[in-house]
């Protein structure tokens, strides 16, 4: 039937009903109502009968025979908005947001809804330009479109929204430059009353406008990070003495920053980093309220340590990054009363760092690694300090722990709400344990805050303030809620702080329908308030499982025929399945995690947890890597695998890089990919290839690695790249090798298996140290589980784990086996499986014919073995063969490969703890060469490895 003719139906059906029976909706806004639901596959529960009003529909709400709400966040809805929407003359509240499956344009003739106050449509799938008509809108004060699909640029008519206040779009592709008003166009200076400019995660480009800024603004937070917005910061900026935040980061944005920028006096938040802006340092004395600033990677002027370091009285977290900062930071920084963390890694900071004895409290972290510092005071400050990098280290790196990369990562444990102690208890189905032991269907969904004034996110005492504040939002609403569970925070990679949110039902396994919509309205419309410190925040929530698996009561019965019915329960059934699936596995994972939190109290706070960062990953345009690659020409490419292709490049200040850009077709998801430059941006050590940083936009997955110039152990040990290696460099780069995998494998957090080791995957540096490169096959492990299985067995053929490849249990001895094979290789120099005959089986031949190694000498390199003795071969040989054994339980943990390579090392009259002792003479002064402090002082829980001969 078609859609005419279904609604001519209906408008018969009511008039005729409107006739003779007294109802208390006007017969026009019930039909309005009932062409909305025609467009949804599902309509909420009650929605029966043709009086809205009268019969107290979810999510309505009239005055007057009017229907002024209509407030339908987080029930699943699907399809599309009708444009009947506009016979709702009084509508005052409209909010559908949180229905991911709700899509398709914004109806033009929602223009016509000239009383609407509220337009919330966020975490939706609207396509499709912002329509102009929204203009119209004269009294719309609160309009939020974030988290959709929205394209086309911002329409000049909005600056006709004259009681605007709070203006959202973060997160659509909204593209063109901001429209500001020329006495014909309309634009966005128009706005007078508006407080919140909420604009970042789109594509707008152009200059930011200058007539955007007028000091009879209202402006208290402008948010324009992670656009593609160009030009200067406009002068104007300096008289919205208003504003309280102001991130224009991620953009790129060039020439000086405003010199009258301090005039705002009430700014407490300042992110401009990744940009290219240039001039002077900003000067931001007397910003008395300015609590977090960063200013990194841009091309700022060298400058010294500006004065007003030791002048911001509110500043908890200063990021100077990437800089050109030159001199001595004063003592009075780290004094600041509420001062949390110091980053100022790579700039030119130099003589001595002081601490003095009144540092802050809450200081948990100073980061000064790669500046030029001598001489360290400390005082009596024992929180995490990075000096790495420095001259200081060059003479103090034997004793300093504050020179080891390693000490980055500290075993985080990520905060979760705590838990009562359950018992045995367990929770049927796909139900959640609630954190005081009761089975229920949570309402979940993430909160976003846009931007914090602090950064000790690893203090638990924020997470409680946010719990309690919640508390206090659904008691004043009166949200049935029992408890609820915060889990997973973390700065993602906008730099915005977010926290995943479970909120369990009181007295009942389930929020019914009209719950769900107070609960979800208590974010889409911002009731719930951000507590000091956290900036404003966005929600998105999760579909509703019961909602989402049996779908709301299909309105269309008698209406649709038998057919299209079967089709929509398959697809709810099938969805419900889904859902079904993913809750079970997730299930498991949550369970081990809970059963292992102690029981009802607070972890303390300063307990190392830490919060997931990107530690000194730059943000690369695309623009950028291609000028740095020369357009990605062939010339340039170092090396081609499944995922696309590696380009050498060099960074403006010179640095050489290595650019691993994924081809299409081989794109991963948005999420995996932040997953990943997540994980890789957290793994530190000098035996791995350190990511530089990482670039996505034009739809490209590119990331950024030092360059690595001597290329790869296979590449010295077949004679290409004319690299000769004798038995001790051998045994470095084993000791290297051994080392960089250990740390994946226990010291990283997660910790992580590599899954492709091999000598393609382990490059040399210019003094042949050793790093383990390629971690795109790599697997995070987490803490509850011992292993993976995994569905696809992924590695190289001769290097893979038998065991792993026959029971597809991964475990960091699958590592551990394909790292005997390039020990083998070290000695013989023949690759794994050369003309059909397998390294491993011809080395354990020749061992089994003759027990003192006498026919293996056959197998190994002449080039090694010419004319010098192997001291400690016959222990390598063992050690290789161990890390081969058939069953992985008998195979040694790489900690132990680790520190019986020293042994050898030993034997052979080398000190493991010197780098590259071969070069010493020519690098001696060089700060690679101090000891590697953690590897020596790692407690290796299984006592030192000695390997056993098996009696033959
Ligand atoms: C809307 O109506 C429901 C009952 O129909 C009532 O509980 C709720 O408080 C009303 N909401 C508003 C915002 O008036
Ligand atoms: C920075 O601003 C302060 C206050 O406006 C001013 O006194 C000072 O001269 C400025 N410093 C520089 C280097 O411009
Ligand atoms: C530190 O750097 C500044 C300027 O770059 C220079 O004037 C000063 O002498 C240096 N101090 C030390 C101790 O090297
Ligand atoms: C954690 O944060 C609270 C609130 O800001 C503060 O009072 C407390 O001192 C902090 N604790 C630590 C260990 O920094
Ligand atoms: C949304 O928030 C505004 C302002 O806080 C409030 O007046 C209004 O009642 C809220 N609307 C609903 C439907 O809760």
């Amino acid at each position: 039937m078609s859609l005419q003719l279904r609604y001519l139906v209906l408008v018969l059906i009511l008039n005729f009903w409107s006739s003779c029976i007294s109802a208390e909706t006007l017969p026009d806004e019930a039909v309005a109502l009932q062409s909305l639901a025609s467009k949804w596959q599902a309509s909420p529960g009650n929605w029966a009968g043709s009086d809205p009003c009268g019969s107290n529909w979810v999510g309505i709400n009239c005055s007057n025979s009017h229907i002024i709400y209509i407030v339908l966040s987080g029930l699943s809805i699907s399809g599309s908005l009708s444009e009947e929407i506009q016979n709702l003359p009084e509508l005052v509240h409209l909010d559908l947001s949180f229905n991911p499956g709700l899509g398709g344009p914004i109806p033009r003739t929602i223009g016509n809804l000239v009383k609407l106050r509220r337009l919330i449509l966020v975490g939706c799938s609207f396509s499709g330009f912002i329509p102009p008509e929204l203009g119209k809108l004269s009294r719309l004060a609160f309009l939020s479109l974030n988290s959709n699909k929205l394209r086309g640029s911002i329409p000049g008519e909005l600056g006709n929204l004259s009681s605007l206040v709070w203006f959202d779009i973060t997160d659509n592709e909204i593209s063109g430059s901001i429209p500001v008003s020329n006495g014909s166009n309309l634009g966005l200076d128009m706005l007078k009353k508006c407080q919140h400019f909420h604009f970042g995660m789109n594509n707008l480009s152009g200059a930011i406008p200058p007539e955007l800024f007028q000091s009879n603004t209202s402006l208290r937070h402008v948010l324009f990070d992670s656009n593609k917005l160009t030009g200067s910061i406009p002068e104007t900026i300096g008289v919205v003495d208003t504003l309280e935040a102001l991130r224009l980061d991620r953009n790129q944005l060039t020439g000086a920053v405003p010199s009258n920028l301090n005039n705002l006096s009430k700014l407490a938040e300042l992110q401009l980093s990744n940009n290219q802006l240039s001039g002077p340092l900003p000067n931001l004395t007397g910003m008395d309220k300015l609590a977090y600033v960063d200013l990194s990677n841009n091309p700022f002027d060298l400058s010294d340590v500006p004065p007003w370091f030791s002048t911001l009285p509110s500043l908890t977290t200063l990021v100077l990054e990437f800089l050109k900062v030159s001199g001595q930071i004063p003592t009075s920084l780290f004094g600041f009363p509420l001062m949390q963390k110091a980053r100022l890694r790579s700039n030119l900071i130099n003589g001595t760092l002081d601490l003095g004895s009144q540092y802050s409290k809450q200081l948990t972290l100073v980061d000064v690694q790669d500046n030029r510092i001598q001489e360290l005071y400390p005082g009596g400050y024992s929180n995490e300090l990075l000096l790495e990098g420095n001259p200081y280290c060059d003479q103090q790196g034997s004793v300093s722990k504050h020179c080891n990369v390693e000490q980055q990562s500290n075993p985080a444990t990520t905060y979760s709400t705590p838990v009562q102690n359950c018992g045995a208890k367990v929770c049927s189905s796909d139900q959640e344990m609630s954190p005081i032991c009761i089975c229920s269907y949570p309402y979940e969904g993430t909160i976003v805050f846009r931007f914090l004034t602090f950064s000790n996110t690893e203090n638990y005492t924020y997470y409680q303030i946010i719990e309690t504040a919640l508390y206090k939002s659904f008691q004043d609403n009166q949200v049935p809620v029992s408890s609820l569970s915060l889990q997973n925070p973390k700065i993602n990679v906008y730099n915005y702080f977010q926290v995943d949110m479970w909120i369990f039902p009181s007295s009942k396994v389930h929020f019914d329908e009209p719950e769900v919509v107070l609960l979800s309205n208590l974010f889409s419309n911002i009731t719930f308030k951000s507590p000091d410190g956290f900036g404003p925040y966005y929600f998105i929530a999760k579909p509703y499982p019961r909602f989402a698996e049996s779908g709301s009561k299909s309105k269309k019965t008698g209406l649709i025929a038998g057919v299209a019915v079967g089709v929509l329960l398959l697809a709810s059934v099938l969805a419900g399945l889904i859902i079904f699936a993913r809750r079970r596995r997730r299930r498991k994972v949550k369970k081990a995690t809970e059963q292992s939190l102690p029981s009802g109290s607070w972890y303390p706070s300063q307990s190392g947890s830490g919060v997931p960062q990107l530690k000194g990953s730059r943000v690369f345009s695309f623009e950028e890597l291609t000028k740095c690659t020369n357009n990605f020409s062939e010339e340039n490419v170092l090396g081609t695998g499944s995922y696309g292709k590696v380009y050498r490049g060099a960074l403006d200040d010179g640095q050489l890089i290595a650019v691993k850009r994924a081809q299409q077709g081989s794109l991963q998801g948005d999420h995996e990919f932040k997953t990943e430059i997540e994980m890789l941006s957290r793994v530190h050590h000098r035996n791995l290839v350190g990511l530089v940083g990482f670039c996505f936009d034009h739809n490209e997955q590119i990331l950024v690695y030092e360059y690595i110039p001597n290329g790869s152990l296979r590449d010295s040990l077949s004679g290409k790249s004319g690299v000769h290696l004798d038995w001790k460099k051998r045994l470095r780069i084993a000791l290297d090798a051994a080392r960089g995998l250990t740390y994946l494998h226990e010291l990283a957090n997660p910790r992580i298996i590599h899954r492709d080791v091999k000598s393609n995957n382990i490059l040399l540096d210019h003094h042949l140290n050793a790093k383990v490169s390629d971690f795109g096959l790599c697997k995070p492990l987490t803490d509850d589980l011992k292993g993976y299985i995994t569905t696809q067995v992924k590695g190289t053929m001769g290097y893979l784990d038998p065991e792993y490849y026959m029971t597809q249990h991964l475990t960091e001895k699958s590592d551990v086996y394909s790292f005997g094979v390039l020990l083998l290789e070290l000695v013989t120099a023949r690759k794994p499986i050369e003309r059909g005959r397998f390294i491993v089986r011809e080395v354990r031949n020749a061992i089994n014919k003759s027990p003192d190694l006498h026919d293996l000498r056959e197998l190994l390199d002449p080039a090694v073995c010419m004319n010098s003795t192997l001291p400690g071969l016959d222990r390598f040989i063992e050690l290789a063969m161990k890390c081969v054994e058939e069953s992985s339980a008998d195979r040694p943990w790489m900690s132990e490969v680790a520190k019986e390579i020293e042994n050898i090392m030993v034997l052979a009259g080398m000190n493991p703890y010197v780098a590259s002792e071969s070069n010493s003479a020519s690098f001696g002064g060089e700060r690679r060469s101090h000891p590697y402090q953690n590897d020596v002082s790692f407690d290796y829980s299984g006592g030192p490895y000695s390997p056993k001969v098996e009696p033959k």
